[in-house]
């Protein structure tokens, strides 16, 4: 009997992967026999072994015989590791059940096709939603080579990320701030524009413990960047990117000096060009980005189309102020039907704040 219990163990198993395991996916496996669970195990960190090898290592029985839930179809290839379906093959286990398909070429459907040539009964999309909703970042990245972006501000209920003198600290309650570091941890980079670094001086690092930091990037068309700044300055600690269009050499090294690194993008409409610094992104193996505005720089990323997501969290406050900033500058559109548009709306309280969260979508932009 297939039993939705195990697949949702298996979920909150491959949770504990998050922050870790990028540019893999999160994955979480549970090896069960005679209605008992037998192993456990989930892909722990980047390079380390898989869920499925971890569950079959993990075992206290035999797992001749037994079935195992994994969230990801079992990969058939060898990579940083060997492939799982071959140690499922040599456990013995008789039946796998799955809950995404694996979309990396290398896989996509190649991992079920093995497990059943060599005699496995296979079920697989099982609690699929669930499943994908877990790995949006991993399907993402394997299927598109550039990091997946969500837009993430803070506001007042009348739409201001700053009163009129330009500060910010704090828009949000505790517990949306918790959230927000949760996600730093989560993706693999966090970039901001030379404006929010000019005037809020941020650190733009995970403040929890046994969390990761991630990747900072700095939009810097004209190299601005305060020398002593808290990012430059604890850019030896701290993975630190500045995206410029500066090519002159002597500046560069004033930053590189310091532990930045400096990466030379295309300019496009005047600033440095979104597209061109995402495929290098990419490249670099940042699978995702929280990006934390500000305004100029959120119109344009918007408008690139390289905003995969928004999280909008809203505090019970007003502003007010015909010059205090709101989320998304730049010119906007011109007529309500030149809208981006939103998707898969999902409304979460977080004590007196709420967490709007949407997926963008990409047809209907004016792009
Ligand atoms: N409440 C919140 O959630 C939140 C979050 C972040 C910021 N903020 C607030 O937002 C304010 C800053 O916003 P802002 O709009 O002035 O600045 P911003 O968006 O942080 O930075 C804008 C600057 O980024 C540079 N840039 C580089 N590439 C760009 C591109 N492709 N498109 C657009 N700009 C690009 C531009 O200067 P160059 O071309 O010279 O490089 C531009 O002037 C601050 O008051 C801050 O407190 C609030």
């Amino acid at each position: 009997m297939i039993d939705k219990k195990y697949m949702q163990m298996a979920l909150e198993l491959a949770k504990k992967g998050c922050g870790f395991v990028n540019p893999n996916p999160m994955v979480g496996a549970v090896i069960v026999k005679d209605n008992e669970i037998i192993g456990e195990g989930y892909h722990q960190a980047y390079g380390m072994f898989h869920g499925e090898r971890n569950a079959i290592k993990n075992c206290k029985k035999s797992p001749k015989g037994a079935t195992i839930y994994v969230t990801l179809e079992p990969c058939c290839h060898y990579g940083k590791t060997p492939p799982c379906t071959q140690a499922i093959i040599e456990a013995g286990i008789s039946k796998v059940v799955i809950g995404s398909l694996d979309p990396n070429p290398l896989v996509r459907g190649k991992g079920i096709k093995e497990l059943h040539n060599n005699g496995v009964e296979v079920v697989d999309g099982f609690l699929k939603e669930e499943c994908d909703a877990l790995n949006e970042v991993f399907f993402h990245y394997i299927n598109t080579k550039i990091p997946y972006v969500v837009m993430k501000y803070a506001m007042t209920m009348d739409g201001k990320i700053a009163t009129y003198t330009n500060q910010s600290k704090w828009i949000t309650g505790e517990v949306s701030r918790k959230k927000v570091h949760e996600d730093r941890h989560k993706y693999s980079g966090i970039m901001v524009g030379v404006g929010t670094v000019l005037l809020d001086d941020p650190m733009l690092n995970c403040r929890l413990d046994n969390r990761k930091n991630p990747t900072r990037i700095i939009c810097d068309t004209n190299l601005r960047t305060p020398i002593e700044s808290k990012l430059v300055s604890t850019a030896h600690e701290i993975p630190t990117i500045i995206a410029t269009s500066e090519s002159d050499i002597d500046k560069q090294k004033i930053y590189k000096d310091k532990g930045c690194r400096v990466i030379v993008v295309p300019k496009k409409d005047d600033h440095i060009d979104l597209r061109e610094l995402m495929i290098i992104l990419g490249e670099e193996q940042i699978d995702s980005i929280l990006l934390e505005g500000g305004g100029a720089l959120n119109w344009s990323a918007l408008k690139s189309g390289i905003v995969n997501k928004v999280h909008t969290y809203i505090a019970p406050k007003i502003f007010g102020g015909i010059n205090a900033k709101s989320p998304v500058s730049g010119i906007g559109v011109d007529n309500p039907e030149n809208s981006f548009y939103l998707k898969n709306t999902k409304v979460i309280k977080l004590d007196e704040d709420i967490l709007i969260e949407s997926e963008v979508v990409h047809e209907c932009s004016p792009e």
